[in-house]
């Protein structure tokens, strides 16, 4: 069993927490989860998960929105809460996943501000050489978004965007976010049946392959 740290940002794209959580907990694993201010608001949003203006209350709001028993196996904490066991290198935090991750906390973790919970664990997993998963979501990117993910990636972080392919053929919503959530797990080295693995063709019996995709 590992214990992995989730912050969850103001981008958009709750739904791949949400698959990551829970297939985090269904490998037997525990997950830390904490919220930013802006994404208290956006979970709102988009889940109407109602954690509180800085996630005060994702503790609670964790059964009903997860259920009983996936609720078990995970913590919740405010955005303030830089004094949550998780904000120190002393924490055996298996990993960092910020996902999604905003184009502020992406600026932010590269430049070390460590503002809140949130910040502090990616800038504690840089400088404990943890492995930190970003998943970034914005479009179209500039150039400062561009080159904040290269200095992270350049410090060994796992820059992994939010960018759902179709070689999979997907058919369903859930389809695109079980492939993108597969690959943060992929990542994270946990197993996980989070959609068929690329076969050669990809195809359904009868139709023809249009060659692999990453
Ligand atoms: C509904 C909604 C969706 C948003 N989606 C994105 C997004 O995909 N990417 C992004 O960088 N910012 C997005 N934003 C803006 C961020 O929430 C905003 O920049 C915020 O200050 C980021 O704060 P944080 O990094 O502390 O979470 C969105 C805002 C709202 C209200």
């Amino acid at each position: 069993m590992s214990r992995f740290f989730i912050g969850i940002t103001g981008a958009s794209g709750h739904a791949y927490t949400e698959v990551v959580v829970r297939a985090l907990v269904a490998a037997g694993h525990e997950v830390d989860l904490a919220l930013t201010v802006a994404g208290s608001k956006v979970l709102r949003h988009e889940l109407g998960v109602d954690a509180g203006a800085g996630g005060e209350h994702l503790a609670r709001e964790l059964e009903p929105w997860l259920g009983e028993e996936v609720a078990r196996s995970v913590r919740a904490f405010a955005a303030d809460a830089i004094e949550a066991p998780p904000s120190s290198g002393t924490a055996l935090t298996a990993a960092c996943i910020l996902c999604p991750c905003s184009m502020g906390t992406l600026a932010r973790v590269a430049a070390g501000f460590s503002s809140n919970l949130v910040e502090r664990v990616a800038d504690v997993a840089l400088k404990e050489g943890r492995r930190l998963v970003i998943v970034p979501r914005e479009t179209p990117l500039s150039v400062v978004h561009l080159e904040n993910m290269a200095r992270l990636a350049r410090l060994g972080a796992v820059i992994l965007p939010a960018m759902p392919g179709f070689y999979h053929r997907p058919r369903t919503l859930d389809d695109l976010v079980a492939h993108l959530a597969g690959k943060i797990l992929d990542r994270l080295g946990v197993e996980h049946a989070l959609g068929a693995r690329w076969s050669g063709t990809g195809d359904p019996p009868g139709e023809s392959g249009i060659g692999p995709g990453a």
